[in-house]
């Protein structure tokens, strides 16, 4: 039985390269979609696999310091859905370790460079969880932000990641929704709830808008990705549409942002905010933020443990395969 691997592998070099390409501009041209048997560009593949990969880490990493909190959930209700949520992200992982698959890659190979410490993910999950609040700042603004990002790629022109990502919006929707709610119930307690729930939103305001990547000026690769469907709005363009939102969303919790130079330009039709700390985002990115050993460590650990399973499993198809084989 072929492996999913086997399945998705790379195509021979077609005779004709150049009828590959001019098949393949037409359908970005078409703004149509490019499948896993389809020829394409080398550069156009290697970015998928770095970029739905990365993706992919980013989700199985960023399970963490929310997990951080699933003992100490203030209540059963609460625990069942930090779970839910924390279960959602791992299951976005396994969709876009297997759209990555479909290039080519196969997902140990992913793996091994993630406990390497050679692959990246998003920056934001190196920061720490340090109070039940930050549970609802993450909600909101990570899962806020993430969704900014995510509903284009939706359309992205690869259609094995576009479709992963309308099930995953789907549910990155219910999980900023849970966030907002938890900030909302704080800010409306005590004054020391209310305190606490600033305090997380004082703390991940800024590595949220981080998140949408380096500014314009500074993102060499953002203008091929965008040229190919992939992307389809730029990084400044992405942060300020989020900053505009959480602007008006801030007055219904009843909270602030750390940030007093918020203001949309009426000349630009553009939301402003203040400068961010992209020596800190280059560091945390290099792998010297608060967390990020720490993080590497725990999946590394999970990894091991998790090894008899991948045997066991690997023995189980190895046998109805032998079955298969014999009916
Ligand atoms: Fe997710
Ligand atoms: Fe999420």
């Amino acid at each position: 039985m072929a492996t999913q691997t086997e399945l998705y592998a790379v195509p021979a070099q077609q005779d004709d390269d150049a009828a590959g390409q001019a098949a393949f501009d037409a359908v970005i041209a078409d703004d149509s979609r490019i499948e896993p048997r389809d020829w394409m560009p080398e550069g156009y593949r290697k970015t998928l696999v770095r970029q739905v990969s990365q993706h992919a880490h980013s989700e199985i990493i960023g399970m963490q310091p929310e997990a951080n909190w699933i003992t100490r959930a203030p209540s059963l209700k609460r625990k069942a859905i930090l779970l839910a949520k924390v279960q959602d992200e791992a299951g976005h992982g396994l969709y876009l370790y297997s759209a990555a698959e479909t290039l080519g890659t196969p997902r140990e190979k992913m793996t091994e460079d993630l406990i390497a410490g050679k692959a990246r993910y998003s920056s934001i999950f190196n920061y720490p969880t340090r109070s039940w609040a930050d549970m609802g700042a993450i909600g909101w603004l990570v899962d806020g932000a993430a969704i900014c990002n995510q509903v284009p790629l939706c359309r992205a022109s690869y259609g094995p990641y576009g479709r992963a990502m309308v099930r995953i919006c789907k549910e990155e929707s219910f999980h900023q929704r849970q966030g907002f709610e938890i900030l909302l119930e704080l800010a409306n307690g005590t004054e020391a709830q209310k305190q606490m729930a600033q305090d997380a939103i004082n703390r991940w305001y800024a590595p949220a808008l981080m998140m949408f990547g380096p500014p314009d000026d500074d993102s060499p690769n953002s203008r091929q990705s965008m040229a190919w469907n992939i992307k389809r709005f730029s990084n400044d363009e992405l942060r300020q549409r989020f900053v505009g939102m959480i602007y008006e969303q801030v007055k219904v919790l009843g909270l602030t942002l750390p940030d007093d130079q918020i203001r949309f330009n009426e000349e630009t039709g553009k939301w402003e905010h203040g400068p961010l700390d992209w020596n800190e985002f280059k560091e945390v990115l290099a792998g010297r933020g608060p967390c990020n050993s720490q993080r590497l460590a725990r999946r590394r650990e999970a990894h091991e443990n998790g090894a008899w399973v991948r045997e066991a499993a690997a023995a189980y198809a190895a046998k109805q395969a032998r079955k298969t084989e014999v009916a």
